[in-house]
């Protein structure tokens, strides 16, 4: 038996929840493992109803799951509201409760997909298997940050990005162990030649390389990283950064791969309880629409059962009904292409649930 946590948020997190809740049900059956659903509020609807975006339930609910699966949060309704009250502060919050500090967020082009990808055939190349490894529970997202009014008139904000050695060690561990399982090619990226923050990831994680002799270390500022991901995306292997460059490194690494709709995202800390979300955010744009693109969330199911629940041919069997599906042309409208078959959030995960026998 399994706890899983489900916080299906603002926007499309629902419907999108709802899907991957209906593949992790067939894995379910298929495995004899029962799973047991907590639906608990954070973000907006959080807001709405306890006046708080993380209530105090929903982080101790959580850290007594086996896994937490996330939709999204935010949106305009919420915009207004001063930074610790906003939906994100739930989601950051929870981040932060549960210590996951390293994110993974695999970008895989399926060949099938080639065509939706943004950028040229030629500049794809061969495969884009991309594992982004963000630090997620330290830098200028949780930095000391102010605003003060300026006796001359204006104001004045600040954010800081602040990292101990003991926090850059951990996450710069998980990229050493992750690059070792892939094609053993580790890339570092951050802006060294202006930040001391990115200075000491340097020294350090240069130091650590000493005990990953099997594993080639390159360094690259994010800046060129940013520039190379579209040059020449085929030389990345595994990418390990700080927070807010992998949260914008990963947002552009998902272009390759067709649609942000595809980049799942796991959360992980010291033991197996993770945080398994979509990379994309609320798209309160298209919600409650049944458009939006399942298959990040169905992909982060995948990883909950490799990562936190060691359900390795369950994980995979995931991965490969959503290969088959895209072999039988099937997509949502994010991915659509010229002779292809569009259907809806609902259709789409019914399909992948489907395919696995
Ligand atoms: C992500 C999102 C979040 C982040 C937002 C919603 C706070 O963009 O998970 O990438 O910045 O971490
Ligand atoms: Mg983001």
């Amino acid at each position: 038996m399994k706890k899983i946590a489900v916080i299906r948020g603002d926007g499309i997190g629902p419907e999108i929840v709802n899907g991957a809740i209906k593949v992790l049900d067939v894995i379910s059956k298929k495995y004899n493992t029962p799973f047991v659903y907590t639906h608990l509020l954070m973000g907006g609807v959080a807001i709405d109803e306890t006046g708080l975006p993380l209530p105090k339930e929903t982080i101790d609910i959580c850290k007594r799951s086996d896994a937490v699966l996330l939709g999204s949060v935010g949106g305009p309704k919420w915009d207004k509201l001063p930074g610790d009250k906003r939906p994100e502060a739930g989601l950051l919050g929870i981040r932060k409760a549960l210590e996951v500090f390293a994110n993974l967020r695999p970008a895989i082009l399926f060949p099938q997909l080639k065509e939706a990808s943004a950028l040229k055939p030629e500049v794809l190349k061969g495969n884009i298997d991309i594992m982004v490894i963000r630090e997620l529970t330290g830098g200028i997202y949780f930095g000391e940050k102010s605003r003060i009014d300026l006796p001359s008139g204006g104001q004045k904000a600040w954010d800081t990005m602040a990292y101990s050695t003991y926090e850059i060690e951990r996450i710069a561990r998980v990229g050493f162990e992750t690059a070792r399982k892939r094609t053993k090619k580790l890339t570092l990226v951050d802006k060294a030649n202006v930040l001391e923050t990115s200075r000491l990831w340097r020294e350090i994680v240069l130091k650590m390389s000493a005990d990953y002799p099997d594993v080639t270390l390159e360094v690259q500022l994010v800046d060129s990283c940013a520039m190379q991901l579209i040059k020449n995306p085929g030389q990345f292997d595994t990418i390990l950064t700080e927070n807010m460059f992998g949260d914008i490194l990963s947002d552009e690494a998902s272009m390759l791969t067709g649609s942000l709709g595809m980049l799942p995202s796991a959360s992980l800390g010291n033991g197996t309880l993770g945080i398994y979300e979509p990379i994309h955010g609320s798209a309160p744009d298209i919600a409650g629409k049944d458009i939006a693109n399942p298959i990040a969330t169905i992909m982060s199911v995948a990883m909950m059962l490799r990562y936190s629940f060691n359900m390795e041919s369950a994980a995979k069997d995931i991965e490969d009904a959503v290969s088959k599906v895209l072999d039988t042309k099937y997509r949502t409208v994010d991915i659509m292409g010229a002779g292809m078959k569009c259907v809806g959030t609902i259709e789409m995960s019914k399909l992948i649930a489907n395919e696995i026998k």
